[in-house]
């Protein structure tokens, strides 16, 4: 403590004077401090923002709930302004019934809460062939963990009856872009939603206001927004999203498809680039975030030096089944450049791999899941940035 500090021995304006009244913010925004806390897009990434994806903020962040104000956007058509008494979700194909539903329809289902993560399949894509993008929100914000209150889709097909070959179920989107994918049955009987509500609050229009699909673990992609149509169908129909995107290019020439499930992963959101160490050597926390597709998170290691050491890491707050997680771990920094990593094992014992172990059995051809180890180089000054260490 500085003798004489002024942020002790001044009266502020804030102890001084009246703040604002209870009608000031009618919908609360965070404080003006924390303007810099943000979705941030990459302007070289897209030729335009209209097909364009933008960022969580993770190194800013803490917990496991992304705020629905900062969760990442991806459109290949833009934001549809759907207005919800337009609306319709219809299910049809292999049906003993078609079926259309207003929103209030779908209110009348029975409803359920769950907190799920949603990761793009292109989370960390940039970094496939070396370390390129100087922080986390770039290199693994595309993903948020929301709490969806929505009715299983399983009760909607259960109304509208579906025939025994009905294997395979299309979802479309009412945006410009019509996203549409395939989904097997078994997974959508299982534990996929349709939701219209995000942290307690209607879905915000970036994220596919008034419904969307959720399917939990599986690639964002799938995750269709602004949900108007289900078809019921014997086999998948190989949409482009699921052909010429979507797809992992291979060393050999032939491609991987219908790679859904996100593997286990994990990044330490702080220190990072974006938030170095301005402290100064001492007491220190690194903290990150962990998930898999496949469940819960079992355990997370923290190295200090590059995977010479591994320390096992602090799982705090809730561990729930495809959500994130939350870890921490608390040292005593002696002011030495430190390496970085995290490596997240998930309830099946999967563990996550290294960027060379992937590599080798992936090649360098791809984009999508890219769920290698990361290393943060941490300098003596506390100055922090995205390397590769083999
Ligand atoms: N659904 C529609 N209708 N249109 C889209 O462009 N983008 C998909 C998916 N669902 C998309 C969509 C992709 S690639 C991802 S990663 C997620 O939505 C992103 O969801 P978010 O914008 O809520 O983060
Ligand atoms: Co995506």
């Amino acid at each position: 403590i500085a003798a004489g500090d002024p942020a002790i021995t001044d009266i502020q304006d804030w102890n001084r004077y009246l703040g604002d009244g209870v009608d000031a913010a009618p919908y609360g925004m965070p404080s003006e401090f924390e303007a810099d806390v943000v979705r941030r897009n990459v302007a070289w990434l897209t030729a335009d923002t209209t097909s364009s994806i933008n960022f969580t903020p993770l190194h800013a962040l803490d917990g496991i709930i992304t705020p629905n104000g900062v969760c990442f956007e991806r459109h290949h058509g833009g934001v549809a302004e759907v207005d919800p008494m337009q609306h319709r979700l219809m299910i049809h194909g292999l049906v003993e019934q078609p079926l259309v539903f207003t929103m209030q329809d779908l209110m009348r289902f029975p409803r359920q809460n769950h907190a799920y993560f949603l990761e793009c399949a292109a989370n960390s894509g940039m970094e496939w062939r070396g370390a390129q993008l100087n922080g986390c929100q770039f290199t693994h914000g595309m993903v948020h963990n929301v709490v969806y209150t929505g009715v299983p889709l399983r009760a909607l097909l259960e109304e509208a009856g579906v025939k025994t070959d009905g294997k395979w179920l299309l979802a479309e989107g009412a945006d410009a872009a019509a996203m549409t994918r395939s989904i097997p049955m078994e997974k959508v009987l299982d534990d996929c939603l349709v939701a219209f509500k995000m942290n307690g609050e209607a879905l915000r229009p970036e994220q596919g206001y008034p419904v969307r699909l959720v399917v939990p673990g599986w690639e964002g992609n799938m995750w269709v927004k602004w949900l108007r149509r289900l078809e019921v169908g014997d086999k998948p129909w190989h949409q482009r999203e699921e052909t010429s995107k979507y797809t992992d290019l291979l060393a050999n020439g032939k491609a991987r498809r219908f790679t859904w499930v996100m593997d286990v992963k994990s990044v330490i959101t702080s220190p990072s680039p974006q938030a170095p160490i301005t402290h100064g050597k001492g007491r220190t926390v690194v903290t990150g975030l962990a998930w898999s597709g496949n469940g819960t998170i079992k355990d997370v290691d923290v190295t200090l030096d590059g995977g010479r050491n591994w320390h096992k890491a602090r799982i705090d707050g809730p561990s729930l089944s495809k959500s994130l997680h939350r870890f921490y771990y608390e040292f005593d920094w002696d002011g030495s450049e430190l390496f970085l990593q995290s490596r997240a094992i998930d309830e099946l014992g999967n563990v996550q791999p290294t960027k060379d172990a992937l590599r080798a059995a992936r090649g360098e051809n791809s984009i999508y899941h890219n769920n290698g180890i990361q290393t943060w180089y941490v300098r003596a000054d506390g100055v922090t940035e995205n390397v590769e260490i083999s």
